[in-house]
């Protein structure tokens, strides 16, 4: 199994992509079925972006000054997305806004992941080597199992207020 840190981190963005279309496909079923997804939805984007807040972006930050200007406009993506995740996760399926939020949600995702994996992941792959990759993509590995898995767990809440006064 690769360590690579893109590669990894290209393998979280497919599972993501998955759930969303799963959260489409369910437009008409019933609101509990959205409800199960949303929930797996949260989950997933707070590990991905607990181990990007905790390694990938600081690390790039540090070895690659060229994305820089990438890596504030993804911390700012990523504000916008906390903020939604935190409210769907305290919001019932079945109120009127739910669909809406979790709809903003993703197209606010899927232009973030768009611009990481067409943008900036490219030139980073370009500026260092595999082992630094590797590296990288390792410390992502083992840290994953100690990621918030909840929106409003301590230490995602953490990263979110960061974001904002840092
Ligand atoms: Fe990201
Ligand atoms: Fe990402």
């Amino acid at each position: 199994m690769s360590t690579d840190a893109i590669v990894l981190l290209k393998e979280d963005h497919k599972e993501i992509r998955r759930l969303f279309k799963a959260f489409q496909d369910a437009e008409d079923g019933p609101a509990s079925t959205r409800g199960k997804i949303v929930k797996q939805i949260l989950e997933a984007l707070t590990v991905h972006t607990y181990l990007e807040n905790e390694v990938m972006y600081p690390e790039v930050r540090k070895l690659v000054p060229d994305v820089e200007d990438d890596i504030l406009e993804s911390y700012e993506e990523h504000h916008v997305a906390d903020v939604l995740c935190f409210e769907l996760f305290g919001m019932d399926a079945g109120d009127e806004r739910f669909d809406a939020k979790t709809t903003v949600l993703i197209e606010n995702v899927l232009h973030h992941v768009e611009e990481e994996e067409q943008e900036w992941f490219p030139k980073v792959r370009e500026a260092l080597g595999r082992n630094q990759l590797q590296e990288i993509g390792q410390r992502m590995l083992d840290l994953r199992p100690k990621a918030p898995k909840t929106p409003t767990a301590p230490k995602a809440l953490k990263k979110s207020l960061d974001a904002v006064v840092a």
